[in-house]
């Protein structure tokens, strides 16, 4: 029977270990939720690395076994491989000159060649389960050479790709002394999918620019194949935050923060720890807000989550320590005897605390300096039931082309975040609500699974385009 198998990075489990013995836990993040219906299906697979080094070959095959049952395989990557490939070529290459922070970008031999190996070593593990008739949807920057080497060995396979993160313009990507190497990998896919119309043009502009293609609108011809290049927003599960808003844990925890911060109005910050989310000049902007008005000192609090992330990478160390800093700065700068200015925590939280903080919270502050979507913003929309609370939202996350009622600034303008956040704290409710209501319809309707679907119908329909076209 035809089978899909999911390729990511990343697989959806999270591991926790106790004196040597492994649990595997099914994760919640956004891909797994829309992708769940997928690949725990009849024999539909999950491919990736687990996220911990595992190097006993007992442990590994048992695992393996645990796994089997979940519909899970695993990628097993060795130290060197987290360092050169993951931390290396993955996230101090391609990372940031994608989020265009090029000035931390390192190109080293070490890390390509980690990374080519890597993929091969992915692709290996695919040949094993994969049959002709398969599809296989890769997703993501760490694995841009696969689709092309799953091409060149099973040459009718049907291919999706998905770029989770932005594209960049033309004079950010020609950097990458493999650009050549990387477009032909992910022209490998018969139908690549990015967020944002932006994403898509850099990448049409990029392939044309650099390979001996033909392209006409937004199909690439190469090497005798059409593939085709479209825009698929990544939604959320709406449902699930609708509805967490009435689960009695989250209405608990809404009333402990009631009775916590009392009148205080709260700005809620969530993010991964990364340069491309903006965090300093958030704080920087909060800073000048409590200078320029200080009648909101003791009224306001900026309730900002940090999830530790790739902390062995240098800049993102450095990023951390840089934070404690300017927290520590603003808190003892302004904190009275019986308020502080930031509550900050440098850790992760289940999803009812974070549905407590989406559902008390009076504005959202989401201000990436660049974010292929930012589901952050999505969540917090899809958590106001009432329709009431105020999303600001960079201009720079993809999620801002959709939720187009929010208040869009531009991270680096620390004035106009200031002005966004004294204005939306003196918004009147009516238009709170003029503006939340259109973006929670499309937040509801562009939901994860929409775009699971959407994806995979448009993949069966270009196959079939594919199909005709070499019959003809
Ligand atoms: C982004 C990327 C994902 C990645 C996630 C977490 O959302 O698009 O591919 O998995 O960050 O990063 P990590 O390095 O921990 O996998």
């Amino acid at each position: 029977m035809r089978k899909t198998i999911i390729v990511s990075n990343r697989l959806p489990v999270k591991i926790t270990e106790n004196d040597g013995e492994f649990t595997l836990q099914p994760s919640e993040g956004g891909l797994a939720t829309g992708l769940g219906a997928i690949y725990r299906e009849g024999n539909n697979i999950w491919i990736g690395w687990p996220g911990q080094e595992i190097t006993d070959p007992a442990t590994q095959e048992k695992i393996a076994k645990q796994f089997k049952q979940l519909n899970l395989m695993p990628v097993y990557l060795t130290q060197d491989e987290i360092n050169n490939f993951y931390e290396g070529f993955s996230n101090e290459t391609l990372w940031p000159v994608f989020h265009y922070m090029s000035v931390y970008a390192r190109y080293e031999q070490t890390y390509w060649d980690a990374y080519y190996q890597v993929n091969q070593k992915f692709r290996d593990i695919i040949l094993k389960v994969a049959e002709p008739d398969d599809i296989i949807w890769v997703h993501d920057y760490q694995l841009l050479l696969l689709p092309g080497m799953l091409r060149a060995a099973l040459p009718e396979i049907s291919i999706g790709f998905f770029q989770h993160i932005p594209f960049p313009s033309y004079e950010l990507f020609r950097l990458i002394p493999w650009r050549a190497e990387i477009l032909e990998g992910m022209l490998g896919s018969d139908l690549m999918g990015f967020h944002t119309f932006d994403d898509t043009r850099h990448f049409l502009n990029a392939v044309s620019r650099v390979l001996p293609v033909n392209t006409t609108a937004n199909v690439v011809s190469y090497n005798d194949r059409a593939v085709v290049v479209e825009t698929f927003p990544m939604g959320i599960d709406y449902g699930k935050f609708s509805s967490l808003g009435n689960d009695p844990e989250v209405l608990e925890q809404v009333q402990s923060l009631k009775e916590n911060f009392k009148e205080d109005r709260l700005i809620l910050s969530i993010d991964r720890l990364d340069y491309s989310k903006g965090i300093r000049q958030r704080l920087q902007a909060f800073e000048l807000l409590l200078q320029l008005h200080p009648e909101y000192i003791g009224k306001i609090v900026l309730y900002m989550i940090v999830v530790p992330s790739r902390d062995t990478v240098p800049q993102y160390k450095e990023l951390r320590d840089e934070i404690d800093k300017q927290v520590g700065n603003i808190n003892a700068r302004f904190r009275t005897l019986s308020w502080h200015p930031i509550q900050y925590f440098y850790r992760s939280f289940p999803v009812s605390t974070l549905s407590a903080l989406y559902n008390f919270s009076d504005i959202c502050l989401v201000t990436p300096m660049r974010d292929g979507m930012n589901l952050v913003s999505k969540e917090y929309v899809a958590s106001r039931n009432n329709n009431d609370g105020v999303l600001i939202l960079s201009e720079m996350a993809g999620a801002s082309k959709e939720l187009s009622d929010a208040l869009i600034v531009n991270p680096n303008n620390l004035g106009a975040i200031i002005r966004a956040i004294v204005d939306a704290l003196n918004m009147p409710l009516p238009e709170q609500q003029r503006r939340m209501k259109p973006m929670r319809q499309v937040v509801s309707k562009f939901n994860v699974h929409h775009w699971v679907k959407l994806f995979m119908t448009r993949l069966k329909e270009v196959n079939e385009m594919q199909q005709n076209m070499l019959a003809r």
